[in-house]
C-alpha cells in the first residue's frame, strides 16, 4: 500500500506570545516592544500585534539580537552556592547566580533561593515553562534539608505537617522527616508551595533557628553528583517529567 506522508500541521502564534514563551517579556511589554519597532522578523521590523509567525522557522530578532527559538530553550539544574543571589542583576554588585553559568543565551531562574540557602535551582530560556513550574496551582515538591540549633519537637513537627498559620495565610500540608543520627537538629521537609522565605518562616514562627537550609530537590530533579557552584544541563526525562507535572502537553 502507499503511504501519503503528510507534512507536520504547524501551530502560527502570535509574536506577542512567542516572544513570552521565549522568556522575553509579559505579553503586554511584548506588545510595546512590537509596537515600537524594536522587534525584526526574517529582517524585517515588524509592528503588526496581529500578525502571526511560525516559531520554527521565522527568525525573530529583538534589538538586534536573535531571539532564542523554541527547540533552542535551554534547562539546566545548579547547585547554589551560599551568598550568590536570584535576581538578575545586583546594584550592590553582589555575586548573583547568573554570573555563573556560562552559556550563550540568556537564561534566568526559576522561581528564588534566599542568598543563603544551598542547592538545586533551576534556570531555563523557556518563558512558559518557568511561569507553570512557578504557579501554585500545579503544586511542584519542593525537598528540603533543614539544619536547627535546638532539636524539633513532636508536636511542632505535628503543625508543620497540618499546616500552620504565616502571615500570608495558611501553609499546605507539609512532608516533615526527622533525619536519623541528626539529634533531632536535621529535618528533611518536603513542601508543595513555594511563598518567599516560607521554610524558613515556617520554621522561625515555632521559635527554631534555621542554621542551614539546603534545597535537595525540585520535582524529580535533584542536585546529586553537581559540585556547589556548578551546573549540569536537564536530561529529557527530567524535561519531560517536569512539562507532565506543569500540564504541558508532550512535544518530545
Ligand atoms: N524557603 C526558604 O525559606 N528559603 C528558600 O530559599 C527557599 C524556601
Amino acid at each position: 500500500m502507499k503511504r501519503t506522508s503528510k507534512p507536520e500541521p504547524v501551530e502560527l502564534i502570535r509574536i506577542n506570545r512567542y516572544l513570552s514563551m521565549c522568556g522575553i517579556a509579559s505579553r503586554r511589554k511584548a506588545d510595546e516592544l512590537v509596537t515600537n519597532g524594536s522587534v525584526q522578523v526574517n529582517g524585517k521590523v515588524m509592528t503588526d500585534l496581529g500578525r502571526k509567525i511560525d516559531p520554527q522557522r521565522d527568525k525573530v530578532f529583538l534589538e538586534g539580537k536573535q531571539v532564542a527559538q523554541v527547540h533552542d530553550y535551554l534547562y539546566l539544574v545548579m547547585n547554589k552556592p551560599k551568598d550568590a543571589i536570584t535576581t538578575l542583576s545586583d546594584e550592590k554588585g553582589r555575586t548573583t547566580v547568573m554570573s555563573l553559568v556560562r552559556t550563550k543565551q540568556r537564561v534566568y531562574p526559576i522561581g528564588r533561593l534566599d542568598r543563603n540557602t544551598t542547592g538545586v535551582l533551576l534556570l531555563t530560556n523557556d518563558g512558559e515553562f518557568a511561569n507553570r513550574l512557578m504557579h501554585p496551582k500545579f503544586e511542584i515538591s519542593k525537598s528540603y534539608q533543614v539544619s536547627l540549633e535546638t532539636a524539633l519537637t513532636h508536636e511542632h513537627a505535628e503543625k508543620l505537617r497540618k499546616g500552620m498559620k504565616l502571615e500570608d495565610g495558611k501553609t499546605s500540608p507539609a512532608e516533615v522527616y526527622i533525619i536519623p543520627g541528626g539529634k533531632g537538629k536535621e529535618i528533611g521537609i518536603i513542601i508543595h508551595e513555594g511563598r518567599n522565605r516560607q521554610v524558613r518562616r515556617m520554621f522561625e514562627s515555632l521559635g527554631y533557628e534555621v542554621k542551614k537550609l539546603d534545597r535537595v530537590a525540585y520535582g524529580p530533579v535533584t542536585k546529586e553528583g553537581i559540585a556547589r557552584g556548578g551546573t549540569r544541563s536537564l536530561t529529557r526525562p527530567e524535561v519531560r517529567q517536569l512539562r507532565k507535572l506543569a500540564g504541558m502537553v508532550e512535544e518530545f
